[in-house]
């Protein structure tokens, strides 16, 4: 693809709001002047994901990560900086001209994963194409998704369609058109054996399946006529971008009404989420037949801690999942399951009622999960008192999952009353079973290393000598590189007003000194080049920065509250703003150049300990440095 003109990055990044794109992915509540969530990348319970609507970044306390917009996407969707950029212009209607389609080199240079994005994508587009635009399409796929009561609309919000007959025609039409044999076969789409290609999915209709933001990441296809030999369904394989275990159908057109529903219904298949959709109840999501992983619970529970599943009535499949749905209480998501009656389906179901009455059947037989589990197990142990006892350890199992002590009692209460046993009796057997488990938990965590708690976050980096200097120095010269620095030492008169930044740099150019830290040196980099053509600038500058690791430090920078923190924690009083950030930078600009001058000072004397040769040389230099620690000293001892 063509590159982004740097004046439409800069439109991208003037007109999105950080905050409406995140809040396509996180569910934010005003905090303050910020905006609060749970982390996105992190399953946690309470939320410490921040967003700032005026710097435009954000910072996740949980992971550590912060950044812009567009990092965010690339962070959560995995998308390249390009690909962030054109997203953001798609949701805010900015055109990029000059799109071409990629030349074969390209789509070569580019890496396999790329490749599979883009063939997902055309082939999605393709076999929509086919089901609207072509005879066999219509004939074959679009007529048997009318007979199934699908709308136009529902089609198209979808984006179904439809795989013709012929063995290979989309590896014909993908490879006559240029696209990544490599990235085709990797995807699943096309195979190829020692006859040539053949397409996965040749007769089927399409169902895509969309990653949160709307990318095409794989494919269901159903088959139309009922044949024993051919599954019902076929899916994509795993691949650098379709994992199974981390999509859910349907949550790209479901997140915004699961969100204002406060609830998720979960339901099994592909057209259970149509048809809910279609009928008007949009809530719904699928995990396409299986039980739903810690992942995609992950995953839903950014939306909503609610999270309800709808079955079919078949016993078998609801005891299967059992181990599941303890799983998620055990994730803190509050679990409700709503039976379908005999022979239905939720699609069966919403097809042949009005949304009222769906709604209405959702509402009247909605059940916690416990009491759901009890009333199951009641029916199976009827009359059989040994099962009996094994059903009531398996209830007070699910209960000790519930991670807190209320939610346990309020279910304890209603199984005692579901079983008509004594609530006490149940207690007994929960705090038994929560015994056994946390000292099972404490044996586990003596064996294992603690290591995992103790390194968290700190870089390689922050071995280096004099890194937190280095670190408080460029956040500065980021944070309040705008500031004005009065020179203290000149006459009143004469004073001249200089930036924080330009201080900086004068400071350490004059001695000749950088950053050892490699992201830091970028970063000053950045910034002297701008000082240079005579601009100081903005934080709004510093945040747009394309490369990642600069937008990193510069959220840090942004939310760093230790580096005042710090200094008012030495207890030192200065009357104004102003003078606080000036000592704070004259002294962090003294502390960056003392360890330099160590630096050299060891350098040096492990020179005149090997090498008498130019030993002249390195002690007038040793001299030199000497004398400037001193003066160093004298210079920190008049701050501290
Ligand atoms: N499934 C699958 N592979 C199969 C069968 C089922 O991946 N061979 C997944 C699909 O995601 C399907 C879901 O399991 O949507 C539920 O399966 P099932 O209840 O058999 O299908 P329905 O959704 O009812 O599909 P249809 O109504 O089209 O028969
Ligand atoms: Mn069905």
């Amino acid at each position: 693809m063509s590159r982004i003109p740097e004046s439409i990055i800069e439109q991208i990044f003037s007109t999105a709001q950080i905050e409406e794109v995140i809040g396509e992915f996180v569910q934010l509540k005003k905090s303050g002047s910020n905006l609060k969530g749970l982390s996105p990348f992190n399953n946690e319970k309470s939320p410490s994901f921040m967003v700032s609507p005026a710097k435009q970044i954000f910072k996740d306390f949980s992971s550590g990560k912060g950044g812009n917009v567009v990092t965010f996407l690339m962070e959560l969707e995995q998308m390249s900086y390009p690909e962030a950029l054109r997203w953001i212009a798609k949701k805010y209607n900015i055109e990029i001209p000059e799109e071409r389609p990629q030349t074969p080199e390209e789509i070569a240079a580019g890496n396999l994963k790329e490749g599979v994005y883009l063939i997902s994508d055309v082939a999605a587009k393709w076999y929509a194409e086919q089901l609207h635009e072509t005879d066999q399409g219509k004939a074959i796929g679009l007529s048997y998704f009318k007979e199934r009561g699908f709308t136009d609309e529902t089609i198209k919000k979808f984006h179904l369609g439809y795989s013709p007959e012929q063995s290979a025609a989309f590896a014909e039409y993908a490879l006559a058109n240029s696209y990544s044999d490599q990235a085709l076969e990797s995807s699943g789409i096309s195979m190829r054996n020692e006859r040539g290609w053949y397409d996965r999915f040749r007769g089927r209709v399409m169902f895509p399946i969309h990653s949160i933001s709307g990318r095409v990441l794989g494919f269901g296809g159903r088959i139309l006529q009922s044949n024993a030999k051919a599954a019902k369904y076929l899916n994509s394989p795993e691949n650098p971008i379709y994992h199974k275990s981390k999509v859910l159908y349907g949550l790209f057109q479901a997140k915004q009404e699961i969100v204002k529903r406060d609830e998720a219904l979960l339901v099994e298949g592909y057209t259970d989420v149509l048809s809910f959709y279609q009928n008007g109840v949009r809530n719904v999501v699928s995990s396409s037949g299986t039980a739903l992983t810690e992942g995609q619970i992950a995953m839903l529970k950014r939306y909503t801690p609610n999270i309800t599943l709808l079955y079919d009535g078949d016993a078998a499949g609801i005891r299967a999942s059992f181990r599941g749905l303890d799983m998620m209480l055990e994730q803190g998501v509050n679990v409700r399951v709503v039976p379908f009656p005999e022979g239905e389906d939720p699609d069966s179901f919403a097809q042949a009622h009005s949304t009222e009455e769906l709604e209405a059947y959702i509402g009247s037989n909605r059940r916690d999960f416990i009491s759901f589990k009890t009333g199951v197990l009641l029916e199976e142990a009827a009359g059989d008192p040994l099962k009996r006892a094994q059903m009531v350890r398996e209830i007070v199992a699910s209960i000790a999952k519930v991670p807190d002590r209320i939610g346990q009692e309020v279910f304890v209460k209603e199984a005692a009353r579901l079983l008509e046993i004594d609530a006490t009796a149940l207690f007994e057997e929960l705090d038994r079973l929560l015994n056994d488990q946390s000292r099972q938990a404490r044996r586990k965590q003596q064996q294992e290393p603690q290591m995992e708690a103790v390194t968290g976050g700190v870089p390689e980096e922050a071995k280096i000598l004099g890194y937190e200097q280095e670190k408080i120095l460029i956040q500065l010269a980021i944070s309040k590189g705008k500031e004005i620095m009065l020179e203290e030492d000149l006459d009143p008169e004469e004073v001249i007003p200089v930036t924080v930044a330009n201080w900086i740099m004068r400071e350490l150019s004059n001695d000749g000194i950088t950053f050892q830290v490699p992201v830091f040196a970028k970063a000053y980099t950045l910034l002297c080049a701008e000082l240079e053509g005579g601009e100081v600038p903005e934080t709004s500058w510093w945040v747009r920065q394309p490369d990642p690791e600069i937008v990193e430090l510069v959220t840090e920078a942004l939310t760093e509250k230790y580096v005042l923190a710090k200094w008012e924690a030495r207890e030192i009083y200065l009357p104004k703003e102003k003078n606080i950030i000036f000592s704070l930078v004259r002294d962090t600009v003294f502390r960056f150049k003392y360890q330099h001058v160590q630096r050299q000072l060891e350098l040096l004397k492990s020179k005149l300990e090997g090498d008498d040769i130019q030993i002249d040389r390195y002690m007038n230099e040793f001299h030199k440095w000497n004398q400037l620690r001193q003066m160093l000293d004298d210079e920190l001892n008049r701050v501290v």
